[in-house]
Formats: structure tokens, C-alpha cells, sequence
């Protein structure tokens, strides 16, 4: 798809009717992520999540979506310790729940980790920029690569992780011009969030996109629904029986209002929409005149 030009769409995912209403909507992939932890849990970070927990949920998102590419989120505490711990909870997560890959975050610090469980023959997914669980170390959840020196170190740190083995790079929280020249220094395809539309794919998270988490939404994230309603209300309009409507085909529900957002979601994405300057991070004249005298800059 990245040679193709084709943007990959990525959703998270999190129980069994969600995952279905993803796969039915023709997403490209799923993330089964620790934000899991908070959108599904109640936890106030994704620190808390265990791999029990993981598995729990990854567990019901392959059976909702038995077709679809499948990455579960190593939680954190999982991975860190050391390689053999790493490569134990991977292949405990890929023989409990069946998912494609995992994902960890982290860049040079991480390469041994990485190396580690693809040698054991399962894919991992890397995720640089914002990383949730290490967020503490970096004064919260910020946007990064705004300076050169941030810059530079998350290059560094892709580069790093495609050598270690990682088949996808996840970048979050990064702004467009320098997320797509992070993208450009490596082969394996870069999705983002909060990263720009400029790079090969997008990941969401579901309650974002379904305005279904009130606690926090990152000013990144669109909320598709107001847009979903405005159409089905035309649906339901048009249609002469409504009582037909409801019976025979059971798209009377939420389920279809979920449908019809992330097809809208995969629709925007597909055609370059999504993410426009009204989703993307800015960044100053004066702070991406210094990126520009990076060495790394194309
Ligand atoms: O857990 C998750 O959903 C993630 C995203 C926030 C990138 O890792």
C-alpha cells in the first residue's frame, strides 16, 4: 500500500462489536491499544494496564474481526525488564489472542527489544513522538519534534527501530512538515497520529472518532458523528416504509451509526481529507527554520 500510494487506515478496537463494526466498515487495520485501559477500563493513563487485561480485550476484537490486521499494544511493564521478558509476553499475546503483530514504544533504547521478539518471528510495530507511557519523563502529553534537537533524536530513533526489524513506524503528536520528513528517511511505512497527512496511513482511536469518551479528546481527533447523523437522517428519509426499514435490515442502530463514521473516517483518509490544517499540529516559521539546518532534513 505504501509503494501503491495508497493511505493505510488504522482504528483502535477494543471488544467484539467494535472490531465487526470496523472490519464491516473495510478498515485496513486494528490496534488494540492500552488506551484500551482508559476508554474501556476507567484508568486515568494507560500505565495501570496489564497483559492480562491485553489479552482480555485483543481476545474480543479477533473475534469481531477474524479478517482484519490485528497489532496489540504492549502494555507497559511488559516489555522493559529485559529481551527474554519482551519476547514472553509477545508470544503470549500472539498465541492468546491471535493478533498480527504488537506494538511497543520507545526508539534506540528499544532496538534490543525489537530485535529480540522479531527474531522470534513475530512482527512489532514501533511508535516514536508522544509515547503515553513514558510521557512522565517528558513533561506530559506534549507535541514533539518542534525543536531540532527533538528532531534529529526521533530520526535517529527511526532509523534505529527499522534497522532493529520493525515492519511499521507509529508516530503521534508530531507536527506534518517534520512527521513526513521522519517518513522520508525510512523504507517500512510510517502511519501517524496527530502526525500530518503526509506520511502513509492514519490511526484513530474509536472513541474519538465516536465522540464516546468525555474525559479527554486531543484537539488532533475528529469526531465523525455530527456528520454521520446529518446522512442517516437523509436515509431514514428517503425510505418510504420506515418500520421496513428497522426489521429487514437491522440498520436502525447504533451499530450503522458506527459503521457509516468510520467509513466516513476511511473515506477522508483514503481521499486526502483527513487530516486537513484543522487536525494536524502547526509549527512556527521560526521553529521549523531551525529543523530545516538539520542534516536530516531532505
Ligand atoms: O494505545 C493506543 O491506542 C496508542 C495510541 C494512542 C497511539 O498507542
Amino acid at each position: 500500500m505504501k509503494k501503491e500510494g495508497d493511505p493505510i487506515t488504522w482504528i483502535t478496537a477494543y471488544t467484539y462489536p467494535m472490531a465487526k463494526s470496523a472490519e464491516t466498515a473495510g478498515i485496513d487495520m486494528i490496534l488494540v491499544g492500552d488506551s484500551g485501559g482508559m476508554v474501556e477500563l476507567g484508568y486515568k493513563s494507560t500505565n495501570p494496564v496489564t497483559m492480562d487485561e491485553m489479552i482480555i480485550l485483543s481476545k474480543a476484537a479477533r473475534k469481531g474481526a477474524p479478517n482484519t490486521f490485528i497489532v496489540g499494544d504492549m502494555p507497559q511493564g511488559s516489555y522493559e525488564v529485559s529481551d527474554e521478558i519482551a519476547v514472553q509476553n509477545a508470544l503470549r499475546f500472539i498465541k492468546e489472542s491471535e493478533c498480527d503483530a504488537v506494538k511497543l514504544e520507545g526508539g534506540e533504547r528499544m532496538v534490543s527489544r525489537i530485535r529480540a521478539i522479531t527474531e522470534a518471528g513475530i512482527l512489532v510495530v514501533g511508535h516514536l513522538g508522544l509515547t503515553p507511557q513514558s510521557s512522565t519523563s517528558f513533561g506530559g502529553y506534549r507535541v514533539q519534534c518542534k525543536t531540532k534537537e527533538s528532531f534529529e533524536s526521533t530520526v535517529k530513533d527511526a532509523i534505529a527501530i527499522e534497522n532493529a526489524g520493525a515492519c511499521m513506524l507509529l508516530l503521534e503528536a508530531i507536527p506534518e512538515q517534520p512527521a513526513n520528513q521522519i517518513s522520508m528517511q525510512i523504507q517500512i511505512p510510517s502511519l501517524g497520529i496527530g502526525a500530518g497527512g503526509k506520511i502513509d496511513g492514519q490511526l484513530i482511536i474509536m472513541h474519538d472518532l465516536l465522540g464516546f469518551y468525555l474525559d479527554f479528546r486531543p484537539w488532533f481527533a475528529k469526531c465523525y458523528i455530527p456528520q454521520v447523523i446529518e446522512k442517516y437522517i437523509k436515509e431514514i428519509q428517503e425510505v418510504d416504509d420506515i418500520k421496513k426499514f428497522g426489521r429487514d435490515t437491522k440498520m436502525d442502530g447504533l451499530n450503522n451509526i458506527v459503521i457509516l463514521g468510520i467509513k466516513g473516517y476511511i473515506d477522508e483518509v483514503k481521499t486526502g481529507k483527513f487530516p486537513d490544517e484543522n487536525y494536524s499540529y502547526q509549527i512556527k516559521e521560526g521553529e521549523i527554520d531551525a529543523l530545516k539546518k538539520s542534516k536530516f532534513w531532505i
